[in-house]
């Protein structure tokens, strides 16, 4: 999951290509590259590192010109380094084309070695760098840039979202997708290409997102989409709604503590026209469903990836318990693959806050294709699985840049209480319960604001869990997911080895790693469990094992076991994940920030995976 950005137009393309890269850096950030045409002359500068060490080379050796394209990593094949570093060029001799390429090309093999045996010069380990040989080798049979692009695709398996440009042919720029998101930007006598909209939102608002098997040309005057099979396409132009300061860190240090003081307001604004109080149930505007098709449904499967994954959990147990319905959460990448049954009263839903989850575009493709109506909860409005899915439900949650995800998270369950309440009110959920809950959403950001205050204890207390190698998280009941999503803040910003488990399963091994050096924090708000888990706490005491709890305030017998004590308001169960997540998620900003990681673009991840 890399990010592309290409410019053609009257104006310099290095700053613009440079700043849309800045953009996209949360796609990958492992190295970054331009190739830029002036007249028929190509340009490529690529450097290993962030996208600053390549505007500093361009600084010291710019690459003029009107048209280009460009590329931030992150790596499928091959280390990060100045030569695996897109765009990669084609051709025997002098570079014939430069290609830039987000997905993974899987007979990448097969086809280096016909082409190495054509005395094409490999100087990469890149699956990429096949596209840019295989089409510079149409361009030398005489065909122009367009048609050599699209003769060259069907050799490829595998998935791509790819720019193009030749010094054989100025003027024009290529882009094509299967598989990775690629959007067309309009502007006036100029055009971007991009991995997602938000690149080109300062200089547009009017897009053309590709379908799969499209390519597009682009010139200055105008451009011209054509489907592998179907030839010739008229597009859709859609409106991009982009707010400047989305994008800004807002006086925050960094972009995942922003999102998490956000949450608020995200509460807010994913429950905004939503709930029905008249009728005390909430009222989703894009489902497509009727009424009677919602009454019907005997089983729910929720589908999806990460933190979205650990979501729909939660969500398992709020459907669970407020409508009565069976809840199956799946890996989006084994519910795509694997045949599991599904009959005509089965609901799918996706989960995802990109929007472009491979695996996840994957598993709705899949039950589409089996012929289920299929839903999707998406942030990213506009993206492959918004456009693809059946019907859903927005989160409004707006961009989220930090790569670990927070707000979506609080989003993507205050939209499964929504929906949990909506379909046990068309079952078994009286007006009292129903209203018992829409005055606890009702309590929500008001809760989360009380906590986001106590962020100075919360620091002090990741003190205790930054010298750990490793650390056990548990939670009970509609608590467990809550335990994992901590777990995997922790894990994916700290680089700290954790594991979330169902606290009762702890000793049924997990219990044998506990020592002084292995935190265990507890997420143990006051509820129907609350007695065990206190016994469990008393387990891990035993073995001198540390504890970290996330309790109801004023739990004194919880604060007594624990060596630090993280209180929550006093909420109703059926909110407590989202007011007891906050301090996870604010101990695993302390955590790493006491380590010196980089919060908002961690090792080894990007924000949406767009690979297998
Ligand atoms: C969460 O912090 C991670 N960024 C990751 O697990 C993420 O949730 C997962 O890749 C799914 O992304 P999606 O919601 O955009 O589909």
């Amino acid at each position: 999951m890399c990010g592309i950005v290409g410019y053609i137009g009257t104006h310099e393309a290095s700053p613009i290509l440079v700043a849309g890269l800045r953009r996209l850096e949360y796609r990958g950030y492992d190295s970054a590259g331009v190739a830029v045409l002036d007249g028929d002359r190509m340009v490529v500068r690529k450097r290993a590192g962030r996208v600053r060490v390549l505007e500093e080379a361009l600084d010291r050796e710019p690459a003029t010109g009107s048209c280009g394209i460009s590329h931030t990593r992150w790596a499928t094949h091959g280390p990060a380094s100045d030569r695996n570093a897109h765009p990669h060029v084609g051709g025997r001799g002098e570079p014939a084309v430069a290609v830039v390429h987000n997905g993974v090309i899987e007979n990448h093999d097969s086809l280096r070695r016909e082409l190495e045996a054509e005395g094409f010069p490999f100087r990469s380990q890149t699956d990429t760098e096949v596209i840019a040989h295989l089409i510079a080798r149409e361009l030398g049979d005489g065909n122009e840039l367009f048609t050599a692009v699209q003769r060259a695709l069907p050799r490829l398996a595998g998935t791509y979202g790819l720019a193009v440009v030749s010094p054989r042919c100025p003027g024009e720029m290529i882009g094509s997708r299967l598989g990775s998101p690629l959007v067309v930007g309009l502007g006036d006598g100029e055009y971007f290409l991009a991995s997602d909209a938000m690149a080109i939102a300062p200089h547009t608002a009017q897009v053309a997102y590709l379908q799969d098997g499209e390519s597009v040309r682009l010139t200055t005057r105008d451009f011209e989409i054509r489907h592998q099979e179907h030839g010739s396409i008229t597009p859709r132009i859609d409106r991009i709604d982009w707010k400047p300061d989305a994008v800004e860190l807002g006086g925050h240090a960094h972009y995942m503590l922003k999102e998490i003081y956000e949450q608020p307001d995200t509460v807010i604004d994913a429950c905004r026209g939503r709930i029905r109080r008249d009728e005390a149930t909430a009222r989703f505007g894009g489902l497509n469903l009727a009424t009677r098709q919602l009454r019907r449904v005997r089983r729910v499967v929720l589908a999806a990836c990460g933190t979205s994954w650990h979501a729909a959990l939660v969500g398992e147990y709020l459907i669970e318990r407020l409508a009565h319905l069976p809840v199956e959460v799946e890996y989006a990448s084994e519910f795509r693959y694997r045949n599991a049954p599904l009959d005509d009263r089965t609901l799918v839903f996706v989960l995802s806050q990109s929007g472009e989850t491979a695996d996840t575009l994957g598993a709705l493709r899949e039950a589409k294709r089996r012929g289920h109506p299929t839903l999707a909860i998406v942030n990213t409005v506009g993206s492959t699985i918004a456009r693809e899915a059946d019907g859903g439900i927005y989160l409004h949650a707006g961009s989220e840049v930090g790569v670990a995800s927070t707000k979506a998270f609080s989003a993507q369950v205050t939209v499964l209480t929504l929906l949990a309440l909506h379909l046990g009110r068309l079952r078994n959920l009286s007006f009292g319960e129903g209203m018992a809950v829409v005055e606890a959403i009702d309590s929500i950001p008001g809760a989360i604001g009380r906590v986001l205050a106590t962020e100075p204890a919360i620091k002090a207390a990741a003190e205790r869990l930054a010298p750990a190698r490793s650390a056990l998280y548990l939670g009970r009941d509609i608590h467990f997911p809550v335990a994992l999503e901590g777990a995997l803040k922790l894990k994916e910003i700290s680089y700290i080895h954790a594991e979330g488990y169902p606290t009762a399963e702890m000793k049924h091994g997990p219990i044998a790693l506990i020592d002084r050096e292995t935190p265990s924090v507890f997420v143990a708000p006051r509820g129907s469990l609350h007695a065990k888990t206190l016994s469990n706490i008393e387990e891990v005491r035993a073995r001198h094992g540390s504890i970290i709890a996330v309790g109801t305030e004023g739990d004194d017998e919880l604060a007594r076991l624990s060596d630090v004590f993280l209180p929550i308001p006093d909420v109703p169960e059926v909110i407590q994940p989202l007011v007891a997540v906050v301090p996870l998620q604010l101990l695993a900003y302390h955590v790493a920030l006491l380590r010196g990681c980089d919060i908002d673009k961690p090792r080894n991840l990007a924000k949406s995976v767009t690979v297998e």
